[in-house]
């Protein structure tokens, strides 16, 4: 903000995209209220964020009366044949085919693509998505390591690891359903695999940190000033969490049940899970980590052109 002396409209969705709603600049400014000019600057920020989440969806749904009925349709999708058969232990396609499995994935993923693209795209001409090899690699690093949260006091700094735990824990998942993919293609190698296998093993640790990340972060969510934050968020940041929560805990169960009967159940269940979260990528907080990276590679540009014309 301190670099321009005329906003656009365009700049508002980056700026609020761009802030990490530490509460900082809140506890520092003489004007919140009870002052009569009843300045809050994050919780005007994360207003505006979600408003960014809800404008640039493509089809416009937003938030959680979209994610719920989604979560209820892949339920039903996917528990409706519960009755039909009793698998042998660890078979898992003999519950859904692999082909079954894979058509209704990848019609998710290309609807998915499409709808996220779609909205990237829209924000991206919005404020502006300005950047050059440097600036893009400067922003991998701040968004890695959650440079902007990194300050703050205590609850900040939880908020960062556990942040961390949800992150890292939702790639090594997605590592996971990856080299399953490879084993299966390209090695020729079938589900279910063993425990010191690279699918299990990078499952294992990612589904600990996607357990980890969001109850910690559910938890300080719950602890947080209720000044600085959006209530109206509430319903869709706490699906979010859930879903990711469900995902991880499903997975696990099955990974530890696997050769029981309850398989079954739990493989429906938790494939029902991972496609509502699937689905609802482009409908709900998901969205943040798109837009925030998009105002994190503007920032990291503007600061090196600023540094440059200062040197100059
Ligand atoms: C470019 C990458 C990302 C950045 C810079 C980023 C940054 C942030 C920030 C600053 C917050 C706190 C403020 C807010 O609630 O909006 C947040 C919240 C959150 N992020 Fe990310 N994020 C990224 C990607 C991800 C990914 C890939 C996941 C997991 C799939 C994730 C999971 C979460 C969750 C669960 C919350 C909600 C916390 C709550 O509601 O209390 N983030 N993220
Ligand atoms: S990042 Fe922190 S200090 Fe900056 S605007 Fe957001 S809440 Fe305020």
């Amino acid at each position: 903000m301190e670099r321009r002396t005329a906003f656009a409209p365009s700049d508002v969705a980056y700026f609020a995209n761009l802030c990490h709603n530490c509460g900082e600049c809140y506890y520092a400014c003489p004007y919140t209220p009870p002052h009569e000019f009843a300045v809050n600057v994050p919780k005007l920020l994360a207003e505006l964020r979600a408003q960014s989440y809800r404008e640039c969806a493509r089809p416009r749904w937003y938030g959680a009366g979209v994610a719920l009925p989604a979560l209820a349709l892949c339920l039903v999708i996917f528990l409706a044949g519960t009755h039909e058969n009793a698998p042998a232990a660890g078979q898992f396609y003999s519950v859904i085919s692999h082909s079954t499995m894979v058509a209704i994935f990848g019609a998710a993923t290309i609807f998915v693509a499409i709808a996220l693209g779609a909205s990237l795209m829209r924000f991206a001409k919005g404020p502006g998505a300005s950047m050059d090899s440097k600036a893009f690699a400067q922003a991998l690093r701040d968004a890695a390591s959650l440079r902007y949260l990194s300050g703050g006091d205590s609850a900040s700094s939880a908020r960062r690891w556990f942040h961390h735990f949800t992150f890292y824990g939702f790639l090594l998942c997605f590592a996971s359903t990856t080299s399953a993919a490879i084993d299966h293609y390209l090695l020729g190698l079938r589900a279910p695999y063993p425990f010191l296998s690279a699918p299990v093993l990078l499952g294992t640790l990612g589904g600990i940190g996607l357990l980890a990340g969001p109850a910690g972060l559910f938890f300080l969510k719950r602890h947080r000033d209720p000044l600085i934050v959006d209530s109206h968020q509430h319903r869709a940041d706490a699906f979010f969490l859930a879903i990711l929560f469900l995902t991880s805990l499903t997975g696990l169960l099955l990974l530890i049940l696997r050769n029981w009967t309850a398989m079954n159940v739990l493989l429906r269940l938790h494939l029902a899970v991972v496609l509502a979260l699937f689905l609802t990528m482009p409908y709900g907080k998901f969205v943040h980590g798109f837009y925030r990276f998009a105002a994190l590679v503007r920032y990291a540009f503007e600061a090196a052109s600023s540094a440059g014309r200062k040197a100059v």
